[in-house]
C-alpha cells in the first residue's frame, strides 16, 4: 500500500492485484490487456502502475512507463459508477509525486480526439494538447485520430 484515506486505497500494481485491472478497463469499454501484456509491462518493459481501492474493491487503475527523462500514461481508468469523486485525480497525483520526485522532465500521452471527457481530465491536470496524430488508432470502421498531450515539470 502506498496511501490510505479512510476507506479508499491506493496500492503499487503487481502480480497480486494487477488482473483487477481488466475488470475495470471492461467496465470502461476500453482495450482490455491480455494478462501476459499486463505481467509483461510490469516484469519487463519499464512499466509501473497504481490501483485505487474503496472498501477493498477495485476501482481505478493508472498503468504507466518510464522512458529517457519522460514517463508516459499507457492507461488509465475509473468504474463508470465511481466517476467525478476525484478517484483518477488521486491516482494522477500519485504519479505526479514521483515524476517530481525523480526529476523528469516531462510527461506523455495520446488519448483518442473524440474522448471528451478524458481530454477536459487532462487539461484539467495542467496537460497540453501538443499535436493531432492523424488516424493514430484503428476504429471499427476505418482509422480515428488521436492526441498528444504533455505536461513539462523544468
Ligand atoms: C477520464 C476518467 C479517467 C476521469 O476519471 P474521474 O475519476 O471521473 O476524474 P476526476 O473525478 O478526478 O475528474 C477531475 C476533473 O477532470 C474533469 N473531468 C473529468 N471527467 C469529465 C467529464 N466527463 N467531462 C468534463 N470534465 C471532466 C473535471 O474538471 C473534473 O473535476 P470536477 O468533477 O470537479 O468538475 C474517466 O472518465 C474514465 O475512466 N474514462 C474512461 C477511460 C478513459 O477514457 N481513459 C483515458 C484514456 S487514456
Amino acid at each position: 500500500m502506498v496511501r490510505q484515506e479512510g476507506n479508499l486505497i491506493i496500492e503499487v500494481l503487481d502480480a497480486s492485484n494487477v488482473l483487477s485491472v481488466q475488470d475495470i478497463q471492461k467496465n470502461c469499454d476500453e482495450p482490455v490487456w491480455a494478462t501476459s501484456s499486463l505481467l509483461h509491462l510490469l516484469n519487463k518493459g519499464s512499466g509501473y502502475g497504481y490501483i485505487l481501492k474503496y472498501l477493498n474493491n477495485s476501482i481505478g487503475y493508472i498503468l504507466l512507463r518510464s522512458l529517457d527523462n519522460e514517463e508516459e500514461v499507457l492507461s488509465l481508468g475509473v468504474l463508470k459508477s465511481k466517476r467525478r469523486q476525484g478517484i483518477a485525480s488521486k491516482l494522477f497525483y500519485e504519479f505526479e509525486k514521483g515524476v517530481i520526485r525523480k526529476n523528469v522532465q516531462r510527461i506523455i500521452l495520446e488519448v483518442k480526439v473524440e474522448n471528451y471527457a478524458a481530454i477536459c481530465f487532462y487539461e484539467f491536470l495542467g496537460l497540453k494538447k501538443i499535436k493531432v496524430l492523424k488516424d493514430y488508432y484503428k476504429a471499427e470502421k476505418g482509422y480515428e485520430d488521436g492526441l498528444l498531450l504533455s505536461k513539462v515539470y523544468f
